[in-house]
């Protein structure tokens, strides 16, 4: 589910790998490994910790260590605890081949019973190993690395991006795909391949994307692609546009803070070309195909997993109140396991910022499996989601470094609020308030900007609260989401326990965990709910809550409740979550920065999770 970076070529392939492991560890990871072919054997050194941890244990070490083909692995653990042993490259029974592999081989139990019966030893407890041994088994008897790849990954059920490569053909490597993304990088002389392009950006933007169920043999000069049958696979070779100034920090002390910061522009990006404010429509090209489909639709069900998940049910508000479609939200993990009633007249909306997320592609696949129109709401561009899509927006978020998602959640919340105006406008809305809607939406971007301009109150914020233990945050309507959004940041990169609640339920339950020591971060634009909002702070201050408040900046009553409170410009009502989460973000950073946690690399998290 982490990092795969390789290499086959004429140079030192040793820091190639390690500054490609270097690039991926934004995806979240718990050890780091390198497997070399030197001198007709294997070199492997791996370790739990950092990329960082591993370079200086080789260079002291074994500073001279060249060579010519190689690869690299970050490990996300979900087999086996995250410990040296367990950390990839993994080998077989008789160090013939090494490997390493992202996602999980579900049927290991019985592949690995049927190997110790055949008196193998495992040295850990990896489903990995037990692929690696079967691939040498395989190996042994066929003499052939990619028949024995190919003959392995028969007996696998399960997800898998995997590297093998072996001193018995040093000439290679053999890679496949099934649910965890791989791509080859096409060089002169020399190929690279990685689970993300941003490993290899650095050497080449020539790329083959492999599709599931694809192997590749890959040599210093020649790619060929086959299915797990042998059937030659014609690719394209595709040109990548990132930018290696887009995956580096550019003067922010984290990625997360560089991304928060971004979003005047990255909102930007997801209205350019679509938006137009004079006619009070919208015009999404990459919806041609399907808006047949999305216009007669009976429903549409939106469904995504964590901020995405957020973003979703923002979308659902703004679909039915300005656009009147039925909306339903639902967790992608949980769509595919209740057999959901979806209809062939159904949209069902998958959201997704990496566009890899297993459970999200899994209900793509149940949907499309049960006849209705997907389309896909995604940041990374040729991503499996936006690959398997009959269509959908791309948001334009740029990469997306921290592993807590910020720019790439209001360029999702910009792209919905773009399909509810156009839907809105095919389902009557007159063009007068198509143009109200529109010019608003296009000031986002500086009244975004207004609200970053002042940071001094998240570090006074963060000063008082970062011994906390526990926060609440409460919004109404849309701003419900917004609030677990904004739990959901707090939870993940400071560790504190945060619950978000519409505001008016707290006093159902959550009510009764409010004392002197808790925080309550409470959503309270002037609109509709205003005063039930500021009913609901009541309740909290006659608790000895401490408010903090997100509030309008011509709101002068809220001064009187709030121990602090973080201005944000009026919008409409359907488009505050876009600005009010960008308080949110910040506080959630300062807090975590004052607490000193690992902000871009949270424990236990990954950028995208392409398991199950
Ligand atoms: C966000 O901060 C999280 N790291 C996580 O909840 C994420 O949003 C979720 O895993 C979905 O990812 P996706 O948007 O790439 O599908
Ligand atoms: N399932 C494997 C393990 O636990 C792979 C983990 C990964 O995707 O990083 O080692």
């Amino acid at each position: 589910m982490c990092g795969i970076v390789g290499y086959i070529g004429s140079r030192n392939c040793v820091p190639i790998i390690l500054e490609g492991l270097r690039r991926l560890e934004y995806r979240g990871y718990d050890s780091a490994g390198i497997a070399v072919l030197r001198d007709g054997a294997f070199f492997i050194r791996k370790n739990a910790g950092k990329v960082a941890d591993l370079a200086n244990a080789l260079g002291r070490e074994n500073g001279t260590l060249t060579a010519e083909v190689g690869m690299g692995h970050t490990r996300w653990a979900t087999h086996g605890e995250p410990n040296d042993v367990n950390a990839h490259p993994h080998w077989d029974q008789h160090q013939q081949v090494a490997i390493v592999h992202n996602g999980i081989v579900e049927n290991y139990m019985a592949i690995k019973t049927k190997l110790l019966r055949d008196g193998h030893t495992f040295l850990g407890g990896t489903d990995t190993e037990v692929l690696a041994h079967l691939i040498g088994v395989m190996f042994e008897e066929c003499g052939d690395l990619t028949a024995a790849v190919r003959g392995a990954l028969r007996e696998v059920d399960g997800t898998y991006g995997i590297v093998v490569i072996s001193p018995k053909a040093p000439d290679k490597m053999v890679v496949a795909r099934k649910g965890s993304p791989l791509l080859i990088g096409v060089g002169d002389g020399e190929n690279y391949v990685a689970s993300d392009a941003s490993a290899i950006v650095a050497h080449t933007r020539k790329v083959v994307y492999l599709d599931d169920g694809e192997i590749a043999e890959i040599t210093r000069h020649r790619v060929r692609t086959m299915t797990i049958d042998d059937v030659t696979v014609e690719k394209q070779v595709q040109q990548i546009t990132l930018e290696l100034t887009q995956i580096e920090r550019g003067g922010f002390e984290h990625f997360m803070l560089k991304e928060i910061h971004e979003q005047p522009e990255t909102i930007l990006n997801a209205m350019r070309g679509r938006l137009m404010v004079d006619e009070g429509d919208v015009r999404l090209g990459g919806l041609q195909n399907t808006i047949g489909k999305l216009l007669s639709a009976r429903r549409i069900v939106l469904t995504a997993c964590g901020t995405s998940w957020h973003a979703a049910l923002v979308g659902e508000y703004m679909l039915e109140q300005i656009a009147r479609v039925p909306a339903e939200v639902e967790y992608a993990s949980e769509f595919r396991y209740r057999d959901p009633i979806v209809n062939i007249d159904d949209v069902v909306l998958l959201i997704s910022q990496s566009g890899e997320t297993a459970d999200t592609l899994s209900a793509l696949r149940e949907a499309k499996s049960k006849g209705a129109t997907v389309l896909g709401i995604v940041n990374v561009v040729g991503s499996s989601i936006a690959r398997e899509s009959h269509g959908g927006v791309y948001v334009h978020a740029g990469p997306e470094i921290g592993v807590a998602s910020t720019k790439a959640f209001t360029s999702q919340l910009t792209v919905l609020a773009l399909l509810t105006i156009l839907l809105a406008r095919a389902r009557g809305m007159t063009r007068e308030r198509g143009v109200v809607l529109a010019k608003e939406l296009a000031t986002l971007p500086e009244k975004v900007a207004q609200v970053l301009q002042n940071t001094q109150v998240f570090r006074d914020i963060a000063e008082e609260f970062k011994h906390c233990h526990n926060a609440l945050y409460l919004g109404r309507g849309a701003n419900f989401p917004v609030a677990l959004e904004g739990a959901l940041k707090l939870k993940e990169i400071s560790y504190i326990h945060a619950e978000g609640y519409p505001a008016a339920e707290m006093k159902h339950g959550p009510i009764a965990l409010i004392d002197k020591n808790m925080p309550v971060v409470v959503i309270v634009p002037k609109d509709g709910i205003y005063e039930k909002v500021m009913s609901n702070i009541q309740e909290v201050r006659a608790r000895r809550g401490r408010i903090i408040a997100v509030a309008n900046e011509d709101d002068t009553d809220i001064d009187q409740l709030a121990e602090f409170v973080i201005r944000v410009p009026r919008t409409y009502g359907f488009f505050g979550p876009i600005l009010n989460i960008i308080p949110l973000q910040l506080l959630a950073y300062y807090i975590a920065v004052a607490r000193g946690t690992n902000v871009d690399q949270p424990r236990n998290l990954a950028k995208s999770v392409t398991v199950e």
